[in-house]
């Protein structure tokens, strides 16, 4: 049943809120109903949660401040960037607690925006490095780089709106992951603002640096349960100008699995390998009103992209003849609009599946020889536990990660989501490869994670965290 508020808890919030207005001015303490609502929902809808209000601190002086006013309060903060997340992290936990005998500890959660960390610093050329604040999105910091002539590495589909910020605290993937690795291997190191208010910043840039715990790589993956990251020192890589896509339909996932082989083995510059199937084009296609990328129909697609310095085509073109694929098995595209044309096929997935209605996302992992095998025993379980639900699979096949979405359970039965996570781990996979645990799916983290494991980690979380108010419910159930 949801609490109804207190006289004490509505005077202790208008306090705080007064507080956190002289910090940040008027205009970043958001609480009218209306104007929360869109910091409460997450992006995939099956998320939600009050909020007592929303602060938007500009500086890490400001986050500093903000924080130790809701420690002095004993205020839980949930930490927000782009709110792009897809498990349930960003957001606050669905019903206010119980009211207990501390108003303060049982009140809604501050929800900590961090979109207006939002400054760009110059591109260090000699280091190939730059400094940026934790709100700024993903396109903005590759459009800096590009403009020094050269590339952040990650790449998403998010990229307008998803922070770096966010990017690391779920240590992003993407699609560039095979050749660049995920966030945790851009990030050179943070500064970030503990749950009382303490500043911890290490933004020197040095690379080599052997001088104890790594509290950057700490949290690079947290998922906002440790700090609130405030900013971020990340390397930048040469440009590869020359691209060629190719996308190839195949008859299974096992001659997904053959062909690109073939292509890390005798192409340059591999740089993305994506799979997707004929359900997921079809409503990526009807969404966008896309016509057919092949000539023919194929169930299986292989999306392959190469860049260099110098122009990878042939090798390319040399990997696909000898694959003897047939004529209408194949769209190559070597120009920036091509490849753009071929790569909406892949990236429009998210958009056509959220579309169909609210779905459940399962981003998971598995052994590169299991994958196959997976993927029709997910279709089967799916086919037994969710009956008549649209089964949708795709993601990075070069990393061996699928994304398993499902439209047609209601949002919180979650009975299909444990039935395939337990898959996943009887297959020795990763219930999650790249969206973090968030709320979604903390009730699982054991499938995942040894008991000796879950320990260390809840040392951690208390140690930096001893309270406990910093998202709580993400990661770990409360
Ligand atoms: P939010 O959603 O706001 O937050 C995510 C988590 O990070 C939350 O737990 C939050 O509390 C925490 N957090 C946010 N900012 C901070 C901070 N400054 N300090 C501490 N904690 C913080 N993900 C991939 O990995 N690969 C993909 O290919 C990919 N593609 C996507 C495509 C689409 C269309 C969409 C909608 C999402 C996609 N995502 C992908 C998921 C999402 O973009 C990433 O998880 C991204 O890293 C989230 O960034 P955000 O700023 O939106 O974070
Ligand atoms: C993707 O690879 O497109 C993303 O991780 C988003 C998703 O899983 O929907
Ligand atoms: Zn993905």
């Amino acid at each position: 049943m949801a609490a109804t508020p207190t006289p004490s808890r509505d005077s202790a919030a208008a306090a705080l809120a007064d507080r956190l207005r002289t910090i940040v001015g008027d205009a970043n303490v958001l609480d009218d109903p209306d104007t929360k609502a869109a910091f409460e929902t997450d992006w995939t809808g099956r998320f939600r949660g009050p909020c007592s209000l929303v602060v938007r601190p500009r500086t890490t002086a400001e986050v500093a401040a903000v924080m130790a006013a809701c420690a002095s309060e004993g205020r839980s903060v949930v930490i927000q960037g782009g709110n792009t997340g897809l498990v349930g992290g960003g957001v606050p936990a669905p019903s206010p607690p119980e009211p207990s005998a501390d108003p303060q500890a049982s009140a809604p959660p501050v929800l900590l925006s961090t979109v207006r960390l939002d400054q760009i610093g110059d591109v260090d050329r000699a280091a190939s490095q730059i400094t940026v604040g934790a709100g700024v999105s993903l396109g903005r910091l590759q459009a800096a780089a590009e403009a020094s002539g050269l590339v952040f590495p990650v790449d998403l589909a998010a990229r307008d709106s998803a922070t770096v910020g966010g990017m690391i605290a779920t240590n992003a993937g993407g699609l560039h992951v095979l050749r660049y690795g995920s966030m945790r291997a851009q990030v050179i190191g943070v500064e970030a603002v503990l749950a009382d208010g303490t500043v911890v910043s290490r933004l020197s840039g040095l690379v080599k640096d052997n001088t104890g715990y790594d509290l950057s790589q700490l949290l690079v993956g947290s998922e906002g349960t440790l700090a609130v990251i405030t900013a971020a020192r990340v390397r930048l890589v040469a440009a590869v100008p020359e691209r060629v896509v190719a996308l190839i339909g195949l008859r299974s996932t096992a001659s997904a699995l053959d062909a690109l082989d073939a292509v890390r083995r005798g192409a340059e510059g591999l740089q993305a390998a994506e799979i997707f199937y004929r359900e997921g084009l079809d409503l990526v296609r009807h969404h966008a009103h896309l016509g057919d990328p092949l000539t023919a129909e194929w169930p299986v697609y292989l999306l392959v992209e190469c860049a260099g310095r110098v122009d990878p085509s042939d090798s390319l073109f040399e990997v696909l003849v000898q694959l003897d694929l047939p004529d209408d098995a194949t769209a190559i595209a070597t120009d920036g609009a091509g490849a753009d044309r071929l790569w909406a096929y892949r990236e429009r997935h998210t958009e056509a599946v959220s579309a169909v209605g609210i779905p459940h996302k399962l981003d998971v992992t598995l052994p590169q020889s299991r994958l196959a095998d997976f993927e029709s025993a997910v279709r089967e379980l799916v086919g037994t536990v969710a009956p008549g639900s649209t089964l949708i699979l795709f993601g990075h096949i070069g990393d061996g990660n699928l994304h398993v979405n499902v439209v047609g359970p209601p949002p919180d039965d979650e009975r299909l989501d444990e039935a395939v996570l337990a898959l996943v781990a009887s297959m020795d996979g990763s219930i999650s490869a790249e969206h973090g645990i968030g709320r979604a799916k903390s009730q699982w983290l054991h499938l995942s994670r040894s008991p000796s494991e879950l320990a260390v980690m809840r040392a951690v979380k208390s140690a930096v965290d001893p309270t406990g108010r910093l998202n709580p419910g993400v990661l770990f159930e409360t």
